[in-house]
Formats: C-alpha cells, structure tokens, sequence
C-alpha cells in the first residue's frame, strides 16, 4: 500500500474583534470599484470581506489626471478619493450589494469628526455590517492629516463610535511618526480593530515631459515595496498593543505574504495594488496559502496570528 502524504484539511477563517471571517483576505479600499463591478470578475468567495472605495459626506471630485502611475515597482495614486458623496452612493450603489454574500464593509472619509460620523452613520442605515474609516485625510482645521495624530485620529473615531453601533475600524498611515500613539488613541476612542496601513506617500518625474508623473506631485506609494513598512508597523502595534487587532496591508502579492503578516501579528490580510494587474488574484492568493498550511502541518490560520519567534 502507497503511503502518499495525508492532505490536511486547513481552516481560513479569521477573527478580526468581533468580525468573523471566512477568510483572512480583504479587498482594499479603493482597489476594486465600487464592489458589485469587481464581483462580475473576481470570485468574492476568496475574501472574508471586501472594502468599498471611501466615501465623505459630500462629492469630492477627486485630482485632475493623471492621478496614476505605474512605478516599475509598486504604483502612484494621487486620485484625491473621488466619490459621489454618501446620499448619491446610498442612492446608486447599495442597491447593486444586496445580492452579494461576502461581506462589504464601509470606508468613510471627511475634513472633520462630524462628517467622518455622517457618512458612517449613512453606511449603518444602508445596511453595511461594518465601517473602516479612512484617517488619511487632511483635517479642515490644520490641514494635517488625521492619521499623523494621536489626537485628532482619536477625535474621530470617538465621534464614529458614538453615532454608529457597527463595529469601527480605524485605517492608519505609515507617514504616521508614531504610529503605536496612533493605534493606541484610536483603541481608546473605541476602534475595534486597526488596518495597517495606507499607502505611503511617494512622488515621481517623467524625464521625456519633465512633469511630474501625478497632477497632485505627491501621492500615494504602494505595492510590493510597502510590505516591508506596513509590516514594521504590524510589528510595532502588535507588540505594544497586543490585544488591539490587526488587519495587515501593503504589497501583499503571494500567499507567503499573508503567511508572514499572520505571524507578524495581523488577524486579517489586505489586497490592494495587485487587483489592477491581477482582478482575480484573491482565489490564487487563497490557494497559495492553503497550500503553505497543508505542506508545512498548519490545520487552522488563527495559529499562525503573532507567532513570530522573537531573536
Ligand atoms: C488607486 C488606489 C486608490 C485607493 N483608494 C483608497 C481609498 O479610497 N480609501 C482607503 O482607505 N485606501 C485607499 N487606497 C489604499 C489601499 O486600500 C491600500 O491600503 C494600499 O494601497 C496598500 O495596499 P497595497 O500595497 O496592497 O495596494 C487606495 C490605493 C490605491 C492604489
């Protein structure tokens, strides 16, 4: 008789707070449409959740193009998050979600608590089971981005929190200087849990024009090399705020990157750039990782979660 290797049966799902996951993969905010668009592509079932592009209380028109540039490397964005505002999104888009079976959370945005707390609020009444909010994002009052501040990134997540009863995420930069003051503001205010993180800020020239390669100069860096910066934050937060979760993001390309976010602390792993070269990268990432627990004896995800081996 053939002694083959026994195939382990390996366990997905993940727990993010109170979110139970069917898997540990999320689609990013901002990367894959409005959701129901990416749906008629991509098989949703690969994600325990997908995020919807960030919307604010108002339309905001977004930057003039271009607004995107492919580095080599990794990506530019500097789109200035263009969305129709939360009335015309409630309006437009929720009516195209109701049929699908993975779960959409919410991404809100705004110049100030109060409107951080109105779209959230419109997320919750549309139905949305979950919102992530968007802390890079210049505050009206001093122009500085939320997300650089332990204080202003708490502000708004306290006044999220007291105006929705959905679980809160709260979306952090690596542009933050400390991002451990950051994270441990927001889980005082009432985060559930921290996405980790952003893209970092990035700019670029096109030597034929001389132009630089975004209309907004600077924008948003992301894609592979931001693993290794979104990773350092990972490991910052988990080791200082060990019980806070984490939904790790940043250059996550391979099932292996997911592996190491898991050990580096992470709950739940983000897809971003990927989906614009690959739509359907969500199901091979899956299998990737399905792939690396059966080989390596791992029948559940959630043992992987923190278990870095310190030196
Ligand atoms: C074109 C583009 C648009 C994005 N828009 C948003 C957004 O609206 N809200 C948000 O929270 N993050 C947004 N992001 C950030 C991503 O959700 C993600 O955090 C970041 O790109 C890092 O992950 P990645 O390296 O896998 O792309 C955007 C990213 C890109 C590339």
């Amino acid at each position: 008789m053939a002694l083959g290797r026994l195939a382990v049966t390996v366990d997905v799902s993940a727990r993010v707070g109170p979110l139970e996951l069917q898997t540990p993969l999320v689609a990013a905010s901002g990367t894959v449409g409005s959701v129901w668009e990416f749906a008629r592509v991509a098989d949703l079932a690969a994600y325990g959740a997908v995020t919807i592009k960030s919307v604010s209380a108002e339309p905001w028109e977004g930057r003039p193009v271009p607004r995107l540039a492919p580095t080599g490397v990794g990506m530019l964005n500097g789109v200035g998050i263009q969305n129709p505002g939360i009335e015309a999104w409630v309006t437009d888009i929720v009516p195209r979600l109701r049929n699908l079976t993975t779960p959409v959370w919410g991404s809100a945005v705004g110049n100030s608590p109060d409107e951080f707390a109105r779209v959230s609020k419109g997320l919750e009444s549309a139905g949305l089971s979950t919102v992530e909010i968007n802390l890079s994002c210049p505050n009206l009052e001093d122009g500085r981005m939320f997300a650089l501040d332990p204080v202003s990134s708490g502000a708004v997540v306290a006044a999220v929190t007291a105006s929705v009863d959905v679980p809160v995420g709260a979306k952090l930069s690596p542009n933050a200087e400390d991002i451990v003051a950051v994270a441990s503001a927001c889980a005082e205010a009432g985060a559930a849990w921290v996405t980790l993180t952003n893209t970092v800020w990035g700019a670029g020239v096109d030597i034929e024009t001389r132009r630089p390669l975004l209309s907004g100069e600077v924008g948003g860096y992301s894609g592979e090399p931001l693993k290794p910066i979104a990773l350092r934050c990972v490991r910052e937060v988990a080791q200082a705020l060990p019980d806070l979760p984490i939904v790790g993001c940043g250059g996550v390309m391979h099932g292996k990157d997911v592996i190491e976010y898991l050990m580096a602390g992470a709950s739940a792993v983000g897809l971003g750039t990927i989906h614009f070269a690959e739509p359907r990268a969500g199901r091979r990432v899956l299998e990737e990782v399905e792939r690396w627990c059966s080989q390596n004896g791992c029948d559940r995800l959630d043992e992987l979660v923190g278990s870095v081996v310190p030196w």
